[in-house]
This record gives C-alpha cells, structure tokens and sequence, in this order.
C-alpha cells in the first residue's frame, strides 16, 4: 500500500472513497462537515434517518452523494467523542481497513486525522493509522497452499490534513507509520514462522538479507565454535540438546558519526522451546514456536530504523537456540560457567532464556553502549502478572526505564515498571555454583531479571519481559510484532526525531 499526505479539499478529491469520522450521536468531524456543506446537508439528512448513530464499530458505504467528486463515502463510527482513545481510534482504523476490503475503490482519502484520541495530535492519528493500516494487511500464508483472505482493491491512502503547514510534519509522521509497520510485520513473519524452518541458522540468513538489503548494516553471525572461543558456556549449554546449531547473531547499524554513543538491542532467539529435560507439557507447546519473538521485534526494530535512516548507532544481538531434550541435553543440576566467569547452577532447563540472554549481555560490553535494553518472552510469570497488555518491565538505571515507559505511551505499545532489589536476588542463591539459573516461584519475572542483571553491571540496561504481549493465542493465534513500535520510538527519542 501507499500512503500520502496532502493538504487540499476533499470535496474536490477525484478518489474511490472518502472516509470520514462520525462521533455518536451523529456529530461530523470537520471534513464530513464541509462535505455535508457541499452535498446540501446530504450526510445530516442520511444520518437522521437512522441509518447510523456514530457508535465505534459502525460503517456506512454511500454512493454519489450530489456535489462531491468522491465516488463513494465512507462513514465511519468514532463513539463519543469524549471517550476517543488509542484504543477507540485503533478501532476506527480497523473498520475503515474492513469496509474498504469490501469494496471496490482503488484509492482513498482518508479523513479520520481530523480526529485524534485525546491528547494526540494530527501527526500521531497518521502515523498510528498507517502503521496500523499496513500491519492489517499482514497474511502469514508462507506455509498455506491456497491464498487466505484478499487483500483490499485500494492501492494508496491519502491522508488530509488541514493546512500546507502541516504537511511536512504529517509527510514525517506517515513515513514513521509506514517504516513501523513494515517492521511489525517483519517480526510477525518471524515469529509465525514454524520451528522446523525459522531455526537458528534461519534467523542468522534473514540476518544476512537485511544486511544486504540496507548498506548501513553489517551482519555477523557467530557459529558454535567461535562461540566456544569466547566461552560462552551458558549460551551454548542451551542448544547442546539439539541438533540445530546454536548463533549468536550480531547486526550493527551506523547511522551516526563514530563518536556518537551506540545503542544495543538483546533479543531472546529460542526459536522452539520444549523446556529442555525439564520438559513442559504438551497443552498448547505448539506456541513455544514464538520464543524468538523478542529476537523478531530486534529484528524489526533494526529494519524499521534503517529504512527511516535515523541518525543513531544501533547494535542487535540475537543468540539463537533451540532448547530440546537429548542425550547430549543439559540436566537439572549442571553446572556451566558463563562468558563473564560467573558460574551457573542449571536446577531447571526451561529457564533457559536467562542462560543464552546472560552470554549475549556480556558480548554486548564491547559496544561501549550507551544503553543495552534485551526483549525476551522470558516468564510466565509476567503473564500471570501483567496479562496480554503491557510489557514487563525492569532495569539498573532509572532514566533509561523511564525513556522506554514514555515510548511505550508515545507508541501506545506500553511497559508497566516491576521492581528489581537485592532482596530479590537473594533468591539465586545456589550450594553449589555462583548462582542458580532459577529463583522459586515468587515474583519469577523479576528473578528472572536480577539473574541478568548480574551480567550487565558494566553498562545502563533495561529488560523487556514480552511473554504475554508477543503474540495471541485461540483463534487469533498469531504474533503481534510487539514491542517494535515501542523500541523504533525510544530510539527516536534518543535523537529528537
Ligand atoms: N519461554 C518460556 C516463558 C514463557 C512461558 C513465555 C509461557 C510465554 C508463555 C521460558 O523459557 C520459560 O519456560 N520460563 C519458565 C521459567 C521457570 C522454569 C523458572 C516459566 O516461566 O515457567
Ligand atoms: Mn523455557
Ligand atoms: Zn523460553
């Protein structure tokens, strides 16, 4: 799909279809006013006769309306004004994307910017409609032998906006939008991917490809053996089970001068996860297929800001496992040491995104980073505590925790804050080695954390525990790309744009 940004009348739009927002009960936005101007109090008269109110959710398709140049109008329902939301808005924009997948027109002029949540403006409506817009036309059918449903007839959706002013910060806002999206998308393809073919050595190659794809990226992809020469003896303990090879995936982006500080993205790359000899139950194992979602969101945060060229420098880090149960397989009560020295008790071998996490943050070091924030479906726990909601989140540095909490509102992809403290970390504690891979059942999120803060104590770091907002379960099964929306916007604020 394209997207564009103009300011001009709509009345006067030669365009397929023209969308136009309607609070509850049956109060225009501002284009639908001028519209129902021009059409003699056309829209007023429609509207009156019951055929909608404006509550969220309704749509109306109306066809040569007198004085309007458009062929079809498309009424969408906002809800009470008063109560238009992120949510509420989203809602919109995915009842706009529903009725024009019905419908004929090839393009479209969209309206609904006249109507931002509260506290939002025009930019924002944009940039959320397009990014929300291109992630609506996601189709995971790489594995289908006939095609899901069709795409929509619309090629390309013009944005309105109110003056000439506007535009170059609207045209800004809809690139974000568009850059974001594809980068949602990019890391739901990952994580729909089945295990059987999105593998460790799988996610190195789409590695590769971005780099191919932007000049501003370079690519690395440590094999097992290199990865033995820098003793990474926990991330390697996790896929000894398994016979698809373990990589630790190194992706730099340069967008800024040498001297500007470099930001690092850890992800959790587990691409299957059975639990290892601690073996989960089958109910529902199928999902552990999304275990590389926060390896997905680093990937698509990293293609998201190539492609909107941001100033900034960016590392991502993916080590990348399968965690499986074999001959070879680590065992409750085994003992590695990892990159940093430190040693590990393993008392339980499905904790093992904290193990191939811990290797990849001390790797990190060697950026000299500003900032390390890891991504990781680590806990089920943060699904007991947080739901499908909001990420979880912690840290060692308050300023950056609070840089990711006002991007996760920026973005309306948001963190709720969890507490580290060394009385958390006592729990650890292990007769036996350094520390346990493991902390009991109490707040098992933010053990889980205070396991990795122990290997990022050089730098500024913050966890993003995303087990319960990577992807959908039931019907809607699926991953949801987040938090890239979250991650591309801490990385814009960092450079003001
Ligand atoms: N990948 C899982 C976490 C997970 C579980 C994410 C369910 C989403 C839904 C992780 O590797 C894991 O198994 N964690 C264990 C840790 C426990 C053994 C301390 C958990 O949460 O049960
Ligand atoms: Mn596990
Ligand atoms: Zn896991």
């Amino acid at each position: 799909m394209e997207y564009l940004v103009k300011s001009a009348a709509a009345e006067s739009q030669r365009t397929g279809c023209l969308v136009l927002g309607v609070f509850e009960k049956r109060r225009l936005t501002d284009t639908a006013k001028q519209i129902d101007g021009v059409a003699g109090g056309q829209l007023t008269a429609i509207l009156g006769s019951g055929d909608m109110d404006g509550a969220a959710g309704q749509t109306l398709l109306l066809h040569g309306l007198p004085g309007v140049t458009a062929e079809r109008i498309l009424l969408i329902g906002l809800g009470k004004e008063k109560s238009l939301n992120e949510r509420a808005f989203r809602q919109a924009v995915q009842s706009m994307s529903g009725a024009l997948s019905g419908c004929g027109a090839r393009d479209v002029w969209c309206a609904l910017a006249d109507a931002p949540p509260r506290g939002r403006d025009c930019d924002w409506a944009i940039r959320d409609a397009v990014q929300q817009c291109e992630s609506l036309l996601y189709r995971f059918d790489t594995c289908k032998s006939k095609k899901g449903k069709p795409l929509p007839n619309a090629r390309k959706i013009t944005f309105g906006v109110a003056s000439a002013d506007a535009v170059a910060a609207a045209r800004d806002a809809c690139k974000a939008g568009l850059a974001i999206g594809h980068g949602v998308n990019a890391a739901r393809e990952l994580g729909d991917l089945p295990a059987n073919i999105c593998t460790p050595v799988y996610l190195a190659d789409q590695a590769k490809k971005l780099g191919k794809r932007f000049k501003s990226v370079s690519v690395e992809a440590l094999d097992e053996k290199a990865m033995e020469k820098l003793s990474m003896g926990s991330l390697l303990a996790v896929g000894r089970g398994s016979r698809e090879e373990s990589r630790l995936i190194v992706m730099q982006y340069k967008g800024a001068g040498k001297s500007d500080p470099t930001h690092v993205l850890v992800g959790k790359g587990i691409t299957f996860d059975t639990g290892g000899i601690s073996i989960k139950p089958g109910a529902g194992m199928d999902e552990m297929k999304f275990d590389m979602c926060g390896a997905a969101s680093v990937f698509g945060a990293m293609q998201a800001v190539a492609e909107l060229e941001l100033p900034v420098n960016l590392v991502g880090i993916v080590p990348a496992a399968e965690n499986m149960p074999d001959g070879l397989a680590i065992k409750p009560g085994d003992i590695v040491t990892s990159m940093s020295g430190q040693t590990i008790e393993i008392l339980n071998t499905d904790a093992e995104g904290r193990l191939v996490l811990c290797d990849a943050l001390t790797y990190a070091e060697r950026f000299k980073p500003a900032s390390v924030v890891d991504v990781a479906t680590l806990t089920g726990a943060c699904v007991m505590a947080l739901g499908h909601h909001k990420h979880g989140l912690m840290g060692n540095n308050t300023a950056v925790v609070n840089k990711l909490l006002a991007a996760g509102r920026t973005a309306a992809d948001e963190a709720w804050q969890l507490p580290l403290g060394e009385e958390y970390d006592e729990q650890l504690k292990s007769n036996f080695a350094d520390m346990a891979n493991i902390g009991g059942r109490p707040a098992g999120s933010i053990t889980a954390a205070q396991f990795l803060a122990r290997f990022t104590g050089k730098y500024k770091w913050a966890h993003l525990d995303i087990a319960g907002t990577a992807w959908k379960s039931g019907d809607q099964k699926g991953a949801t790309g987040r938090p890239v929306p979250l991650l591309v916007q801490y990385l814009m604020d960092q450079v003001g744009s």
